[in-house]
């Protein structure tokens, strides 16, 4: 069955979805036109959809199911505790289980704390930053994204209509009807530029709580922060007691050791999320004592809260643990491995069909983009209208082809692949790049 296919039984569901859910989703990212594609089943490496057709899968529910679909063991710990119950009033073994192993690895994780989404971790770091030293401002790179959070969905789009002077990148809003206070008390930040940030955080010094990075930025197109950069993120902050926040919620996946280790420095705080929860949904902080301890109830009402019916669910913990157990030094270096393969199969693609792009990403983390560029910071990354619809061709073919891929050209590797699915991926996409130049009346 070729996409779109309007007798399928995807189209058919989304037209029941669309009577009940506005434009047919609740989910951004899921949804796609003419219609999205339903998920049935998934094994592996592979995922099938309603209409029985099967392709790879690598795009893992956005980075998250870093060992593919229903993976044995994580199947096994999810059913046994299924059994033994769902959720409770009490915390469980299953909790400290995948505390320890998360402190166990990163050196700034001394304590630990666990909710159910990255944008959740987000938040919570960002109010016990504001509790730590009781200031209202927040830092953040431009065309970042760190989730749903009023405060970080600030200049996560922005886009050359309206991101202004990069001396002073505009705050520009995401969705409509944020609160001018809301955007006034977010500083952005031009992503590795160390002198224009240096001194945008040092004009707001005394009123920031937080500065908040990402090592390795899915929408800057994984253009990894540089050791300069860090290094002054570092410098101010310890300078002028605000809280350096590191958001690991997709980076958290290239090492065993987190980013931290392969980048060099301490956050203060951590976010972290998608696969840390096995599959299921999950989201945590994790950071130095004295910044973490913002939430210990052992000496009266802490200065942040932090409830939730559902945080260090059994299930999610119980997941997350089998996942991360199984995650050992040598999965990461396997996987690290076979990215190396595809970057290099990719690379391969875009010369042998002469057409302009590259590849970027580390570890199990890439992404496709369709121009030569030298790329240093989100305006550089940032694709143009033609760059887009070249790449939406090649998302559409691979879809064609038995592939998934992200839409923006995202791709997350799992331990279910091998070179077989890797080097069938990079031919899929030499394919579709031939077919888009020959569209586009290219071909020499
Ligand atoms: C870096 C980063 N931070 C935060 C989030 C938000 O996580 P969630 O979708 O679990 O709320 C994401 C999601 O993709 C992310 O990539």
């Amino acid at each position: 069955m070729v996409y779109p296919d309007p007798s399928s039984r995807s189209a058919q569901l989304y037209a029941r979805a669309s009577q009940v859910m506005a434009g047919g989703s609740t989910r951004l990212t899921t949804w796609q036109a003419p219609y999205p594609i339903y998920a049935a089943s998934g094994s592996g490496c592979r995922i099938r959809d309603v209409d029985g057709v099967e392709r790879i899968d690598f795009l893992n529910n956005y980075m998250t199911l870093i060992h593919g679909h229903a993976h044995p063991e994580i199947v096994a710990a999810v059913q046994e505790q299924a059994a033994r119950g769902l959720s409770f009033a009490m915390p469980t073994e299953n909790e400290v289980m995948l505390a320890e192993l998360l402190c166990g690895r990163v050196k700034s994780f001394e304590q630990i704390r666990f909710c159910n989404s990255g944008s959740e971790a987000v938040m919570v770091a960002v109010k016990a930053a504001r509790a730590h030293n009781g200031r209202p401002m927040i830092a953040k790179c431009e065309g970042a994204y760190h989730g749903m959070f009023d405060p970080v969905e600030v200049s996560h789009d922005a886009n050359p209509g309206n991101w202004g002077d990069v001396d002073a990148p505009a705050r520009t809003p995401y969705t409509r009807g944020l609160p001018e206070n809301v955007m006034r008390d977010v500083v952005v930040i031009p992503h590795n530029d160390v002198a224009r940030s240096r001194h945008l955080l040092e004009l707001n010094a005394d009123r920031l709580a937080a500065v908040i990075i990402d090592p390795l930025p899915p929408r800057i197109g994984f253009v990894p922060a540089t050791a300069e950069f860090l290094r002054m993120v570092r410098e101010v902050c310890d300078r002028h007691d605000i809280v350096m926040i590191s958001d690991e919620v997709a980076s958290f996946r290239i090492d065993y050791n987190g980013p931290q280790h392969v980048h060099g420095f301490d956050a203060d705080l951590t976010t972290m999320g998608k696969i840390i929860g096995g599959g299921m949904p999950v989201g945590a902080v994790a950071g130095k004592k004295a910044f973490m301890d913002v939430f210990n109830p052992t000496r009266g009402r802490p200065l942040a809260s932090h409830g939730g019916t559902f945080n260090s669910n059994p299930m999610t913990m119980a997941a997350g643990y089998a996942a991360m157990r199984m995650m050992t030094p040598e999965a990461f270096a396997r996987l690290a491995t076979l990215g190396d393969r595809l970057a290099e199969g990719l690379r391969a693609a875009f010369r042998d069909a002469n057409m302009e792009g590259q590849v970027t990403g580390a570890g199990s983390l890439w992404k496709i983009h369709m121009n030569n560029r030298r790329y240093t910071d989100y305006r550089s990354v940032h694709a143009l209208p033609a760059e887009r619809k070249r790449l939406d061709g090649l998302y559409r073919h691979l879809l064609n082809a038995g592939f998934v891929m992200g839409p923006t050209g995202l791709i997350a590797l799992s331990t279910a692949m091998g070179e077989k699915e890797v080097d069938d991926f990079c031919g899929a996409v030499h394919e579709g790049l031939m077919g888009i130049r020959r569209a586009s009346g290219e071909a020499a």
